[in-house]
């Protein structure tokens, strides 16, 4: 099929570009010649029309009833540079493709992207809970599966990863993103890349991965969706550049720019990020991508008066391709034309674009074969890895007096009540691209399948996620009542996730906390589940409860991994990737922040205490690992020095089980104010039980125990680190020499 797209497109070339037999065919279609020469042929063939279009990227698809086929070719230009592509399937694709490279002047091939955020078809976990899996070679994984069925599938790019530090759960978004640490971030941000792009963006299994959305927008005012973000330089430098820095010399083949206005520039129009740090500094060489409309958006914001002028500040800012505007084919020409705009910016632009598609092999791979549905979506290995995820991203936030696992000799009945027992679309997550509801396995299907007929499950409803609607309270209690233990599943719709989907509390509606207190005057065992795409304000709740397991929004899975936690098949080991404080009125609340002028009492609020619920880091298990001493290869270091710092974590239960060791570094002194702790390392292994593990964290002291100034220069100064893990800490002295 390879050999054949070839034989079409060199046919297609001698047809269309009127090259006679024997006559040389121009350097830009020869794959042996360097990808950069490539590009600047094709580039200095084009017309100023052709580059424009280049830069352009409309959309194509979704209610696009085949019959349609015809008008909707009709209705794409052939120049046109990019399609975000709503297609579950390569057959559109294919068409248009064919057009393009068989009719337009230089057959130039169109790049199609889609919003596989987690899974195209195999839907897995959301970011948000794969980061607390703290197991990036599974995130690698499940990212390869999207990336084989999106290309498969007729896309060439995804818009992923998500890589915002989010620290105000009333934000929808923060469930597209890994959680308030920057660290976490940047690991998971490279294990995505890997898994999408692999080492070769022509294979027809991966994809080229987009970052978003760069940068700042995980800090919109208050929460709401599309505010400004203030963010002092120094912030930006520590907190929200570090994971785009890491995507980029991962080798990320594009970068969106976001909607918000980030300290009073919009980030679609900010040249200074984008041209002299993304670019410049960090010598990124895909393309900019602008967010939905974020051009047009830039009139909105106050710094365009027209939609024309607000294509004069993108393309000057350094965005290079239009998404959903429109207004680069409407205004560039004329920009240029003008002199407001020099064409040899928008020659940068295209070229950017063009050596994205050469790295793809688009121009020789310009098609996708066409595969029964059953050949690319929800394979056993793509199920078992989006399985895998759930299980490890599962976190058990209370398990009062060993509760679980359920003791089987005592268990006959189980009660399972709540909105989301039987649910399997909100167990999907937001943005669940080509996801099915029949394709999620129900927490009451995976419980019944998990404890068969030894255990009568008894189900009531109970509730709705939001209302007032209280009719069902009756029948869950009595069910309740009957049984030995009782499985409450709440939480969240997963539209209160996502774009355009701010909350101004993050405590679940009161509907479901008066469901649960009804639930725990049957005086049963409570075993609280909740799947949800933010961090919850559980006080009121979680003392109803004997047991919580936060599921996240797992996908495809289900509910099987919490079968597992309540049989104990599965062995909890997700720990939490964003804090969950007691109150709403708590945020911004994260275990980095820096210590207060009064340390002590003061400065508290009055009212409720002003430490977490569950902190980040937060997570059982049940095995119970046992830390030893941090012993360090030298005490005393200069910043050119490599040192390892050890722990041997030993399994004194009878269970195997695996532990996420984090290891945070702590400088008390330092001519900045810094955090009380940063992580700065972190592995997962198994640890059988009985057995023990050794965990190696190497320092590299600039890296890792200097700091970074509001320059985003890197600086290391003399003086005491703490160097801390599972509770146990070791210190390691700077000097300027030894
Ligand atoms: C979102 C992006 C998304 C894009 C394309 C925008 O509204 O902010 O995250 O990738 O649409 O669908």
């Amino acid at each position: 099929m390879k050999r054949l797209s070839i034989a079409t497109l060199l046919l297609s070339i001698l047809i269309f570009n009127g090259a006679a037999p024997g006559k040389k065919e121009p350097l830009y279609r020869n794959p042996a010649a360097p990808t950069e020469k490539r590009v600047e042929d094709l580039l200095s063939r084009m017309t100023l029309k052709e580059k424009v279009y280049q830069t352009w990227q409309s959309y194509v698809g979704l209610n696009s009833n085949p019959n349609n086929a015809g008008v909707i070719l009709d209705t794409i230009p052939l120049e046109i540079g990019s399609l975000i592509y709503l297609e579950p399937g390569p057959e559109l694709r294919n068409s248009i493709q064919e057009k393009v490279m068989k009719e337009s002047r230089l057959g130039i091939p169109v790049l199609f992207a889609y919003d596989a955020i987690h899974g195209y078809r195999t839907i897995y976990q959301i970011p948000l809970g794969q980061a607390c899996s703290w197991n990036t070679d599974l995130a690698e994984k499940v990212s390869r599966v999207s990336a084989m069925e999106s290309r498969m599938s007729g896309v060439d790019l995804v818009f992923s990863p998500m890589i915002d530090v989010a620290r105000d759960g009333r934000w929808g978004r923060i469930s597209e993103g890994y959680g308030e640490c920057p660290y976490v971030n940047s690991r998971f941000c490279i294990a995505a890349i890997r898994g999408y792009q692999g080492d070769d963006l022509a294979d027809h299994s991966h994809v080229a991965a987009c970052m978003k959305h760069y940068v700042g927008y995980g800090m919109s005012e208050a929460g709401r969706d599309y505010t400004p973000s203030d963010i002092s330089d120094q912030s930006l430098w520590e907190t929200y550049l570090p994971p785009y820095e890491a995507g980029v010399k991962a080798g990320a083949a594009a970068v969106m720019s976001g909607f918000n206005t980030l300290n009073g520039i919009p980030t679609s129009a900010n040249k200074g990020n984008i041209e002299d740090i993304l670019k410049s500094r960090w010598g990124f060489d895909g393309f900019v991508v602008s967010d939905w409309c974020s051009i047009k958006q830039l009139v909105n914001q106050g710094i365009a008066e027209t939609e024309k002028e607000a294509v004069r500040i993108a393309m000057n800012s350094g965005v290079d391709m239009d998404m959903g505007d429109n207004l680069n084919m409407e205004y560039l020409e004329e920009l240029i034309k003008e002199g407001s705009v020099q064409e040899k910016r928008l020659d940068e632009a295209v070229r950017r674009i063009l050596r994205i598609k050469f790295r793809l092999g688009l121009f020789e791979n310009p098609y996708i074969d066409v595969t029964a549905p059953d050949k690319r979506y929800l394979l056993p290995e793509s199920v078992a890895a989006a399985g895998q995820m759930a299980d490890e991203s599962m976190v058990l936030l209370k398990n009062d007096g060993g509760l679980l696992p359920l003791d089987r000799s005592k268990i006959r009945r189980l009660a399972l009540v709540g909105p989301l027992c039987k649910d399997n679309v909100n167990l999907l997550g937001n943005w669940s691209a080509f996801g099915t509801a029949p394709d999620v396995t129900t927490i009451y299907k995976a419980v019944s399948d998990e404890f068969g007929e030894d255990v009568e499950i008894i189900y009531a409803r109970g509730c709705g996620l939001d209302g007032n609607d209280e009719s069902g309270f009756q029948e869950a209690y009595e069910a309740a009542l009957k049984a030995d233990a009782v499985v409450c599943c709440l939480g969240e719709d997963r539209m209160w996730s996502g774009e355009n989907a701010s909350r101004s509390t993050i405590a679940l509606p009161e509907i479901q906390s008066r469901f649960l207190d009804r639930i725990a005057s049957s005086g049963r065992p409570v075993i609280l589940v909740l799947s949800n795409g933010r961090p919850l304000a559980l006080s009121g709740m979680a003392d109803n409860a004997a047991a919580i397991i936060e599921m996240w929004q797992p996908g495809i899975a289900g509910g099987k991994p919490v079968a597992g936690i309540l049989s104990g098949r599965v062995n909890p080991s997700g720990r939490l990737s964003v804090t969950f404080p007691y109150s709403t009125g708590q945020i911004p609340i994260y275990y980095c922040r820096k210590n207060s002028a009064r340390r002590g009492t003061q400065g508290l609020y009055q009212d409720i205490t002003s430490e977490p619920m569950y902190s980040f880091g937060h997570g059982l298990s049940f095995s119970v690992f046992e830390y030893g001493d941090i012993h360090l290869s030298d005490s005393v270091i200069t910043a050119d020095m490599k040192i390892r710092a050890e722990v041997t974590v030993t399994n004194i239960s009878d269970t195997d089980g695996k532990e996420a060791v984090l290891w945070y570094v702590t400088d008390p002194f330092c001519s900045i104010a810094r955090p009380v702790k940063e992580l700065k390392f972190f592995e997962k292994k198994m640890i059988r039980a009985g057995e023990s593990e050794t965990f190696v964290f190497e320092i590299d002291p600039l890296v890792d125990l200097g700091y970074v100034d509001r320059n985003g220069n890197k600086f290391i100064e003399t003086g005491d680190y703490h160097i801390s893990a599972g509770g146990r800490n070791a210190t390691v002295k700077a000097v300027k020499r030894l």
